[in-house]
């Protein structure tokens, strides 16, 4: 051991002995040698290619983190490098990314979230008893009492079970049943699982999913990935995005044409478009789904963020079940939620859930089975699941500020959808419908012809163009409407009502002004 020390400290290493017995650094030099005599040989063509790989993955696109977020990084990269522009930052306006965007975190989801993690915290004075109480909770549901273990497939026991407690009591005493509920890795999770299992049969029979456009771009993307067939019904922009039975019946008429529609896909409050449907609107919508068999996903992420006060967010679930037995007990449907939006921003735990209506036993059986492959979600993020569905009740130690923090967001969220639609209404060569919730505007641009073939000889779609020129001129990063899709011949852009939309909404007008746009 001393011997080792003295060589080490003069820079040699002892020899050490390898598996046949020579010194490691002589085979090493032997094996160096072999290497020297070996002709040189060119690279053996890659088995991984862009023609050799699944072109259902080639064919995915995904334009919230497209192109435009690539030039935005690598201006922050010149930015911070020094070169000049005629701004000092870039405003990532792209993405619904709240608390990347500034957002406070919720501090009773953190109190609980640092407990659950660090348990010997629950020791502490400086936690309060309501958010030791939840993280006791949850930790004995975990194995070992540990957030560091696997739970069951379909998520852990008790966090399932005030899901169902929650949404009871979102639907006003419409009964849910902890076994419908399937604790997910955000929401995104769920709806290509769901679809996953929804996608079947060749040629003319493939499924078909029926998507509204514009769309959030993950529905594209999963009906590329598992080769399925795009169905697209319009929501219609002269009627603040609303959506249309009619619209659904042409597509669906158009769509048995050339495949089997059999999934019906709503997104409410809605992505991109910010609209929120009545009541009214989705009783019809399930009739439809019902007479058309059609099997309903229902994206309510958005679910908290209804600004316009004559508004109301209606679950598809409660409006299902007041539809009477006919519909509730034979329409198919699955729900989702997700801890990534309304007040709490918390994207990065990657917490969700899916709620299943009718589900077939047997369909539950291979569910569970395709979930238990990839073992289980995030448990992380189903704490911070249970802490949005379980958060403090009035008397709660936590109660006053947690409802101070909740209000203060969606307030701030409200005004800032307010002032968006009103700043857009004024800037020529754009049109915002009203922003009823969700988390972004999608205004209209009126693109000039002269513009058009200008993008077009740069191989640009024109919003694409606008987009970028929009970016390298005021820093502000927006996301094409061509990236959700829209009527052929309008041009949109999307934009997240966070950080400073004030002072951003003072230039966007400019591009359309300097470059030629107007
Ligand atoms: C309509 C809609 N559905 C699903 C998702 C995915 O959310 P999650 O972070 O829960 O996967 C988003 C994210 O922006 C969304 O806007």
């Amino acid at each position: 051991m001393q011997r080792a020390a003295a060589l080490v400290r003069r820079g040699c290493c002892p020899r050490t002995l390898g598996p046949w017995g020579r010194s490691q650094s002589s085979a090493a030099a032997e094996a160096s040698a072999v290497l020297k005599v070996r002709p040189e040989r060119s690279r053996r063509e890659r088995i991984l290619t862009l023609e050799s790989m699944n072109p259902q993955v080639k064919a995915v696109e995904y334009a919230v983190r497209g192109p435009i977020v690539l030039k935005a990084g690598e201006i922050e990269l010149e930015l911070q490098r020094g070169i000049k522009k005629p701004f000092t930052e870039v405003i990532r306006a792209n993405i619904g990314d709240a608390q990347a965007m500034g957002q406070q975190p919720i501090t009773f989801l953190r109190q609980v979230m640092a407990l659950c993690t660090y348990p010997n915290l629950l020791d502490s004075p400086s936690f309060p008893e309501d958010a030791k109480k939840r993280a006791r909770r949850i930790l004995q549901a975990c194995g070992g009492n540990s957030l560091g273990s696997y739970s069951a497939s379909q998520g852990v026991n008790c966090i399932r079970e005030d899901v169902a407690a929650y949404i009871t009591r979102r639907d006003g005493g419409v009964p849910a049943d902890p076994d419908n509920i399937y604790l997910t890795t955000g929401a995104s999770d769920g709806i290509s699982t769901i679809l996953k299992i929804l996608v079947s049969g060749g040629g003319k029979s493939r499924t078909g999913v029926m998507i509204p456009i514009p769309q959030y771009p993950l529905y594209s993307a999963v009906i590329s990935e598992l080769d399925a067939i795009q169905v697209n019904y319009y929501l219609d922009e002269d009627n603040c995005w609303a959506l249309n039975v009619n619209e659904l019946r042409r597509a669906v008429q158009q769509a048995k044409e050339h495949c089997n529609p059999k999934v019906l896909c709503i997104i409410n409050p809605g992505n991109p478009t910010g609209q929120v449907q009545s009541r009214k609107c989705i009783e019809d919508v399930i009739h439809f789904a019902w007479e058309e068999k059609l099997f309903l996903l229902a994206d309510e992420v958005y679910q908290d963020n209804v600004y316009s006060p004559d508004c109301k967010f209606h679950s598809f679930k409660k409006v299902l079940y007041e539809m009477g037995p006919e519909y509730s007990s034979n329409v198919e449907l699955a729900s989702f939620h997700s801890t990534s939006k309304g007040y709490m921003g918390e994207c990065g735990y990657r917490g969700g859930y899916m709620e299943v209506i009718n589900l077939h036993p047997e369909i539950k059986g291979q569910l569970v089975k395709l979930l238990s492959v990839r073992l289980c979600p995030p448990v992380s993020g189903q704490a911070a699941m249970d802490i949005v569905v379980n958060p403090p009740v009035p008397g709660e130690e936590s109660f006053e500020q947690f409802s101070r923090e909740k209000e203060s967001v969606l307030g701030n969220l409200a005004k800032k959808a307010k002032l968006t639609e009103d700043m857009f209404s004024q800037v020529p060569g754009i049109h915002c419908n009203p922003l009823m919730g969700a988390m972004y505007a999608f205004p209209r641009i009126f693109i000039p012809a002269k513009a058009v073939e200008a993008a077009q000889a740069r191989k640009m779609a024109p919003d694409m163009f606008y987009c970028m020129k929009l970016l390298e001129e005021t820093g502000i990063c927006v996301v094409p409407g061509s990236g959700f899709g829209q009527r052929e011949g309008t041009y949109h852009f999307r934009f997240g009502l966070f950080g400073a939309v004030g002072s951003l909404l003072r230039s966007v007008g400019s591009p359309l002004r300097c470059t030629g746009f107007l």
